[in-house]
């Protein structure tokens, strides 16, 4: 035909030919654009299949306009690919055509100017543009003919595949082509409404051993490891697909690019990146008619691209979940043991004396830009390839199929690798290092190195926990000795905390929004009502049994119903406080000041001979105990309900100990004494019962021990010393029997007789912190809230007082996602025995700490 096109007269002769002669069956076809047929806003072409469907669409309430592609057949319109995503029509009336030059235009709303083109540069005529049932939209000669031929691959002038936008459809492929010299990449909208080009993408990285980044603006998020014959070695999930969908990855001269199909096209997958970072992929659920979330990445800590530095290798199942290799030490320790390994590890020995390698299972290999590799070579001359140059760091095989094939080496630092549990993941990489650091056995994977440094940390801490069950047992003897050591140790804030708080609170970069720390209300005069002894025995129906809520240390709760129909709790206070009228009012008065959204509040109170009661509003789901270790009622509980309980709590000890203008100690805080609201918030009961009762000093030694033994602080239960850090204890015991909704005094695991926090250090030792967490809480969307509670709650319960953080700190640690937090050390707690009674107080001989829920309100301390 080129004949035809050089004098232009025969053009435009041949273009009357075309639209006389061939443009009827063009006219049958709902999935062109001719040159005679041009797009209008109200127009969309439909792929042969119905699949697809091309046309004009404005985001969200915007008044701006694209073209794109979406799907014909779903609802909701999802669209995959927008062709002007950085130049959108100011109006409606866009006309989307083949140009005079034969390509692809977008015409603006006045027609004069091309806003958009395929923007071929060598100009043809003869071309129609079709959408196919791929979703590929392209450029093509005429077939004149109408021969098939003409719609395959080679014939495209351009595609809509080589220019994608936030999608990976089945067939497109992302990465680099020679001819074209292109490499296709995602890049997400910048946001729900806006398709131009956003901060997020996903590229191949052709050098070296390919892969692909996840970044944003140029800085790399997260890697997918390179391929190795089955998947990406840092995408372990990819075997699962086996049934539904193959990957291909293809690297050769010519191309290089990662791609995947489906096995039955009539399913939709889709892999996205999504504007705020991550990668999606997709599939579509016909019955259900919605987008499935098939799988997503960044997925854990360990995805964070260089989690661990230089040469740091990250487990999720580890913890912390940063570690070195034999041979080498963390670069920069004190970050390190706060958990931040961002500066990885540094070699011990100099290399390229008398050098060894580790063997590592199971590994995510590291970055590879600038590895070298060579796909025919063995793993035995790869090794020996590695030797002979000083500079080389570590080598794998590149393909893992069939016994494993090909070499790459490592001659850089080994960066972003992490460590997978099982076969399923990852594969062996070989590190170089100094022959010191191999085992006599020669070859020793870290894997083993790992268990046996595990096993000793585990044959520490039960060393260090049965010492210190027996320093415990004859503090407890020689509590007269012991209690000046231990006064003077058990400071309110003590300087090391202090320090380390605000370490915390330079790390964390989100400053707590959700949640607040103020909460006290007005502070005028609050006069409190007092009511009669009628008023209250008729509201309780003279204190009927009917009416009892409960029994405390305390006192006894009924339930009343005030005239005007206002429901309230009332607390009759056993008759041995101590205290004188005066000095009792004086103590309400002070406590009905204490106003905070997550304390009982107050409403009166009655005096009457020896009656003294308090009147407290009413909760309406009563107790947490009631509902947390209710076998019935503990998926009322959902997680987000019980992180919900625990915030509260802390928000209102905080207050106690700190926010209001008095300094109170709680010293009972426990389940019990956690009330819920219709809504499941928590409020703290009982609060001031201890100045009530005497003891009104911030640190004190009393003279009765008060306080409910498996929430007891050890230097309080065995040496009645208290401070803001008992209630912090006892905080933390309670944080951990909301999240496994078992009492601290009731668990016992199997047949070593271990207690709640027993059991949850031994977890969390293990790494196996999650299985603390309570089944009936439900499905999770993230287990990094559980994770850091229990950490919270560990922190809390420790062994000295001035470990434990305070209120503030625990706080800011629940709140913040990034404040790295301490790693806890030995909690505080006695070595069960069963508690062979379950009398309501202990008396001097059963004083080594059986674990006893009722409190103990007369203990002579000394
Ligand atoms: C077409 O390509 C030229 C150079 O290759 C470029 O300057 C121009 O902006 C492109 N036009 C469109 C609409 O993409
Ligand atoms: C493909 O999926 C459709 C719809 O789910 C189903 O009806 C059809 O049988 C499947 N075809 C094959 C070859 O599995
Ligand atoms: C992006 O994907 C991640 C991972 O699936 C998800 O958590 C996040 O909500 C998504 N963002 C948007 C805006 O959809
Ligand atoms: C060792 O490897 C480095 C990096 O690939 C290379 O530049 C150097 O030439 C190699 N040296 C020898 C002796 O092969």
């Amino acid at each position: 035909m080129s004949y035809f096109i050089r004098p232009r007269f025969f053009l435009f002769l041949f273009s009357i030919f075309i639209s006389l002669v061939f443009l009827p069956n063009f006219a049958n076809s709902l999935d062109l654009i001719t040159p005679t047929e041009p797009l209008t806003k109200n127009q969309t072409i439909v792929s042969s299949g119905e699949n697809f469907e091309l046309g004009f669409f404005s985001p969200g309430n915007s008044n701006i306009w694209y073209v794109g592609i979406w799907y014909k057949k779903i609802p909701e319109k999802t669209i995959v690919w927008v062709a002007n995503r950085d130049n959108p029509l100011r109006n409606s009336s866009g006309l989307l055509k083949i140009g005079e030059d034969g390509n692809i235009q977008l015409l603006n709303e006045a027609k004069e100017s091309v806003i958009w083109s395929s923007n071929l540069s060598s100009a043809t005529t003869n071309t129609v543009a079709q959408l196919l049932d791929s979703g590929n939209f392209v450029l093509r000669y005429v077939d004149v003919n109408l021969n098939q031929s003409a719609a395959e691959e080679d014939n495209y002038l351009w595609q809509s595949f080589d220019y994608p936008t936030d999608t990976l459809l089945p067939g497109m492929k992302l990465g680099w082509d020679a001819k074209s010299g292109l490499n296709r990449h995602l890049t997400a909208w910048r946001n729900a409404d806006d398709p131009s080009s956003g901060d997020y993408s996903f590229v191949l990285d052709i050098d070296g051993f390919p892969e692909i980044f996840l970044m944003d603006n140029g800085v790399k998020l997260y890697r997918s490891g390179p391929w190795n014959g089955l998947r990406f070695s840092g995408v372990p999930e990819m075997e699962a697909t086996g049934p539904v969908m193959d990957f291909l990855f293809v690297m050769n001269k010519s191309e290089v690019y990662y791609s995947f199909e489906l096995h039955n096209s009539s399913l939709y997958s889709r892999l996205v990146v999504n504007y705020s970072g991550s990668l999606q992929r997709f599939t579509w659920i016909a019955d259900s008619q919605i987008w499935n979330l098939f799988w997503y990445a960044k997925k854990d800590q360990c995805d964070a691209y260089k989690e661990c530095g230089d040469f740091g290798i990250c487990d999720t199942n580890a913890s912390p979940v940063c570690e070195c290799m034999n041979g080498f030490e963390p670069k920069n320790p004190q970050a390190w043991y706060l958990r931040d390994g961002s500066n990885g590890c540094v070699r011990m020995h100099k290399l390229c004396e008398n050098d060894g390698f580790l063997t590592l299972n199971y590994m995510k290999l590291p970055e590879s830009s600038t590895t070298f590799v060579n796909t025919s070579m063995s793993l035995a001359d790869c090794e020996k390839m590695c030797l002979k140059n000083c500079s080389c760091t570590a080598y794998s095989n590149t393909n893992i199929t069939g016994g494993g094939s090909g070499c790459a080496i490592w001659t850089t630092d080994l960066l972003d690798m992490r460590q997978y549990s099982s076969a399923e993941g990852g594969q062996d990489l070989y590190v170089r290092v100094a022959a010191s650091d191999l085992d006599q056995a020669g070859n020793v994977g870290s894997r083993n190195d790992k268990t046996k440094r595990i096993t000793m940390i585990a044959g520490i801490s039960v060393g260090i926990l049965v010492m210190l069950t027996i320093t415990s047992l004859c503090f407890a003897r020689n509590r007269m000795k012991t209690q000046n050591v231990q006064r003077n140790t058990t400071t309110l804030d003590n300087k090391g905390l202090r320090e380390r708080s605000q370490d915390l609170l330079l790390k964390a970069s989100v400053i707590p929004s959700k949640i607040d720390y103020s909460g006290e209300s007005t502070t005028e005069e609050l006069e409190l009502p007092l009511f009669d002894f009628s008023t209250v025995a008729l509201a309780t129906d003279n204190f009927s049994a009917a009416n009892k809520l409960g029994q405390g240390g305390f006192g006894s709760v009924y339930k009343g119903m005030l005239e005007e129909g206002q429901e309230v709790a009332v607390k009759r206070l056993s008759k041995n406080s101590g205290q004188g009228i005066e000095e009792f009012k004086n103590e309400v008065r002070l406590i009905a000041r204490l106003q905070h959204r997550n304390l009982v509040r107050l409403l009166g109170c009655c005096i009457d001979m020896e009656e003294k009661i308090l009147i407290y509003e009413y909760m309406e789901n009563k107790s947490l105990d009631s509902i947390l270790f209710n076998k019935e009622r503990s998926s009322l509980l959902h997680w987000q309900s019980r992180f919900n309980i625990i915030c509260g709590i802390a928000r209102g000890l905080l207050y106690l100990h700190q926010d209001s203008r008095f300094r109170i100690i709680h010293r009972d805080l426990k389940a019990s004494n956690i009330l819920l609201d219709k809504e499941m918030n928590p409020k703290i009961s009982d609060f001031g019962m201890a100045r009530i009762f005497g003891g009104d000093q911030t640190e004190a030694n009393t003279r009765r021990v008060v306080g409910t033994y498996g929430y007891m602080s050890p230097e309080y239960a065995m040496d009645g010393v208290f401070s803001i850090k008992s209630d912090v204890f006892s905080f933390g015991v309670l944080v951990l029997e909301i999240v496994s909704g078992k009492k601290n005094r009731g668990f016992y695991h199997m047949n070593n007789q271990l207690n709640l926090l027993a059991h949850a250090w031994k977890l969390w030792r293990e790494g196996r912190g999650l299985e603390l967490m309570d089944a009936s809480a439900g499905e999770l969307k993230s287990t990094f809230e559980v994770m850091r509670c229990i950490q919270v709650g560990l922190l809390c319960v420790q062994e000295q007082a001035e470990d434990r953080p305070n209120m503030a700190t625990v706080l800011l640690m629940l709140s913040s996602e990034s404040a790295l937090l301490p790693q806890p050390k030995h909690p505080g707690f006695c070595l069960g025995r069963r508690p062979h009674d379950t009398s309501s107080s202990s008396s001097k001989q059963d004083e080594s700490c059986t674990v006893n829920q009722v409190t103990v309100t007369m203990l002579d301390g000394r």
